[in-house]
């Protein structure tokens, strides 16, 4: 049998608080069963998300030491900005103080009321952001990409033939962008082919329409079209990454993700677009020179650009995330196959089959499984839909329970108390009722919503 290995040794750690069950409850309750409202001191493993929490290596830390604080004219802004046209190949770079800004910057400049954003699956605050400014969000996955088990490699493809169609039905000047999240979140972590991404910016070039990716969690994406896709094997990480960045008019991402650190940043091919674009950034985030972050954290990004770059860096999140979905797997936990990136996903929908969807189970799955084990999940399903306008909840395709497995953090052993924890709780799994709430905002509300058993 193979277990997964990592690259790199632990140098600095940090002590873990496991909480008797008893005060798990009580957390649970005064968190309103919304593990975003759970204090970190009462968990026992947070896999909450990969975002702002993957772990440092020792070159970014020392980089951090040497940087350059300056308002305008930071010299540890020009060495990241080099880095980014180094490796996304793309003329102009922006500093955002993290992803969503990036996508606000993007909505408010490409985003007319009427206008249509197809995507292959849309993240919570790229919807929010497009819907913000009048827009229409459509998500063109192909079929197989909304199959909870699969062997199919690439699951977050867009469907090329539905993107011609409507561009036929709506018009190209209709289409204010086309976003392509590589590798997809709400999904499971599933990747896009390089093969697709070529498909998609063809349809884009001939209609004149922006391609936009969205890369943060391109590492995942690279180490999937190395992996799993033919023509890319004989290449290295760089020129895969390359060879998608080219098709792309604009790519945005969150450091936070990416990079190993905390920011985000928009390349961008075209003059007039980075000029649009370029004005807002001293308007909400900063000016030019560092887009609302640190420098330290600039610094830290730099150098785990380069270590994106590298794959004995980046396997680790996806084999790691390969064992945990193989062994739920082999234990008839329910989980999205084939693994993905970002962190193994339980299928709520199957693990809680005596709930509906109104009775938002993955939420109540993540709370139970907080209580049972001291591991912090995040509920990804209905809850994390927004009503619409006529104050109907849509109902999301799929009702997950996401383990993040932030980039070099966890060890085998946890993972394999939460492979554990959850197994107990599958074989207990009629012990968890539905949920209804007893606060609800109106924007994100998955964010500070909060719950009770219903
Ligand atoms: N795009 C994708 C695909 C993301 O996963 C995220 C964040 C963002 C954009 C927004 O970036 O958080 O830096 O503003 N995802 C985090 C998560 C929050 O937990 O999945 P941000």
């Amino acid at each position: 049998e193979q277990y997964p290995v990592e690259m790199h040794k632990v140098r600095i750690i940090q002590k873990l608080n496991l909480l008797p069950v008893e005060e798990r409850l009580v957390a649970a309750q005064e968190a309103g069963h919304n593990t975003f409202l759970l204090e970190n001191k009462d968990v026992f493993l947070d896999m909450l998300t990969d975002s702002g929490v993957n772990a440092m290596s020792q070159d970014q830390q020392a980089a951090m030491f040497r940087a350059d604080d300056a308002y305008a004219g930071s010299a540890t802004f020009t060495r990241l900005r080099d880095k980014v046209v180094e490796i996304f190949g793309m003329p102009h770079f922006l500093p955002v103080h993290q992803g969503r800004a990036a996508e606000h910057l993007l909505s408010t400049v490409l985003v007319k009321p009427g206008t249509y954003v197809p995507m292959n699956y849309h993240f919570t605050t790229s919807k929010a952001h497009v819907v913000a400014n009048g827009g229409e969000v459509l998500e063109l996955i192909k079929p197989e990409g909304l199959q909870v088990t699969s062997e199919h490699p690439f699951k977050g493809d867009m469907d090329v033939a539905a993107l011609r169609a409507l561009i036929s039905d709506k018009g190209a000047d209709a289409i204010a962008f086309v976003r392509m999240e590589a590798g997809t979140n709400l999904i499971g972590g599933q990747p896009v082919s390089l093969a697709n991404m070529t498909e998609v910016s063809a349809v884009c070039r001939d209609h004149g329409i922006p391609f936009v990716m969205d890369a943060s969690l391109i590492a995942d994406n690279l180490y999937f079209c190395k992996t799993r896709e033919a023509s890319c094997a004989d290449l290295d990480v760089r020129e895969i990454m390359r060879a998608m960045c080219d098709l792309y008019d604009v790519i945005y991402f969150s450091a936070r993700k990416v990079g190993f650190g905390r920011g985000g940043g928009i390349c961008v091919r075209d003059d007039r677009l980075f000029h649009k674009l370029r004005e807002l950034i001293p308007l909400f985030e900063g000016f030019l020179t560092y887009g609302g972050m640190s420098v330290r954290e600039i610094e830290a990004i730099t150098v785990g650009l380069d270590e994106t770059m590298d794959l004995d860096m980046i396997n680790q999140g996806p084999i790691f995330i390969d064992y945990m979905v193989r062994e739920l797997e082999r234990r008839g936990v329910p989980v999205i196959t084939p693994p993905g990136g970002l962190g193994a996903h339980i299928d709520a929908m199957r693990f809680l089959d005596h709930l509906d969807q109104h009775d938002y189970p993955a939420a109540a799955l993540a709370s139970a499984l907080y209580i049972a084990s001291g591991v912090r999940g995040m509920e990804r399903g209905t809850m994390s839909e927004q009503r619409n306008a006529d104050g109907s909840e849509p109902l999301a395709h799929m009702e997950l329970v996401r383990l993040a497995l932030p980039r070099r953090v966890f060890t085998l052993s946890q993972l394999n108390y939460a492979i554990d924890r959850l197994d107990w709780l599958y074989q207990n799994r009629r012990l968890i009722g539905g949920m209804e709430f007893t606060e609800e905002p109106e924007i994100l509300r998955f964010f500070f919503g909060r719950l009770a058993p219903k």
